[in-house]
């Protein structure tokens, strides 16, 4: 199945929330106990090379959730994994990490044969992932070039949009306007944590930004959504809210409730 941006919205039109990816958690099983809250389920992280799982083996050894799997069957995981999540009536899309293009190809093939989406990870910040110069640290000028390679690959080997889930404040919010530019036509769509160092809400002046400048663009806002008051100012300045840990505490019942007036909701951008 292959979807352009209009389609994204129209299949989604009363559903505005999304979930989002949770290591070692938000996997087909996972999903499919949220049967028609979610516009998107976002499952993964998935590693597509060796090196990124022996990075998520470490992370796994000193307590923190991974999935870790055989990645010579990656075609077959994902095949599941994909199958399951659609259970839940979302858009499936899948967040993924990885070091070496060349060696994460025929991954990124399965996830483009069986996905809705193919959501690139800027945002980790895990040190063993960041010591290999990907997750956050593709959102940085000097990685740029890097980031520019993996997107024109991926655009011409799969056929399905391309999100890319970014971090706010990693850098200042102009440069990741300039970075972005430079590869603005290999993605459809930007997942933005609107992260805002030491403080427990969103920065939605940083989203703002991020909106005006890229408003053919699908913008999947996050951070700190946990009520129909909290998503309401969020989608100002984006087409979908996305949640994390609102989900872990069980914390939903106000999402069944948005969904309902979902449609009169709207961006001012
Ligand atoms: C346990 C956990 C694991 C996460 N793993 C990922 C991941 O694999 N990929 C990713 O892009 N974001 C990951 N995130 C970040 C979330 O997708 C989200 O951006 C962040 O939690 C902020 O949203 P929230 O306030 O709704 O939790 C993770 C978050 C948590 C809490």
């Amino acid at each position: 199945m292959c979807f352009n941006n209009q389609n994204i919205l129209k299949l989604c039109k009363n559903k505005k929330v999304v979930l989002a990816p949770m290591a070692g958690i938000t996997d087909g099983k996972f999903c499919k106990n949220y049967k028609d809250l979610f516009a998107i389920v976002t499952i993964g992280a998935y590693d597509l090379d060796n090196i990124t799982q022996l990075a998520s083996e470490k992370i796994v050894k000193r307590g923190r959730k991974e999935f870790l799997y055989n990645l010579n069957k990656f075609d077959e995981l994902i095949k599941k994994e994909i199958n399951d999540a659609r259970k839940s009536n979302a858009l499936v899309s899948v967040n993924v990490r990885f070091k070496d293009i060349d060696k994460a190809l025929n991954n990124i093939k399965s996830i483009g044969k069986y996905a809705d989406i193919l959501e690139l990870n800027c945002h980790c910040r895990q040190p063993e992932i960041t010591q290999l110069s990907i997750g956050q640290e593709l959102l940085k000028k000097e990685n740029n070039i890097i980031l520019k390679k993996f997107l024109e690959k991926i655009k011409l080997n799969i056929n399905i949009p391309v999100f890319l889930k970014v971090r706010a404040n990693f850098v200042p919010v102009n440069e990741l306007i300039n970075n972005l530019n430079n590869v603005r036509p290999y993605f459809n769509g930007l997942h933005i944590d609107c992260f805002n160092p030491g403080k427990n809400y969103p920065d939605l002046d940083y989203l703002k930004e991020i909106r005006y400048n890229f408003k053919d663009k699908i913008i999947i806002g996050n951070n700190s959504i946990n009520s129909i008051e909290d998503a309401e100012k969020m989608l100002k300045y984006c087409d979908f809210v996305s949640v994390a840990r609102c989900v872990l505490k069980g914390n939903i019942d106000w999402i069944y409730k948005l969904n309902i007036g979902a449609q009169n909701i709207g961006r001012i951008y």
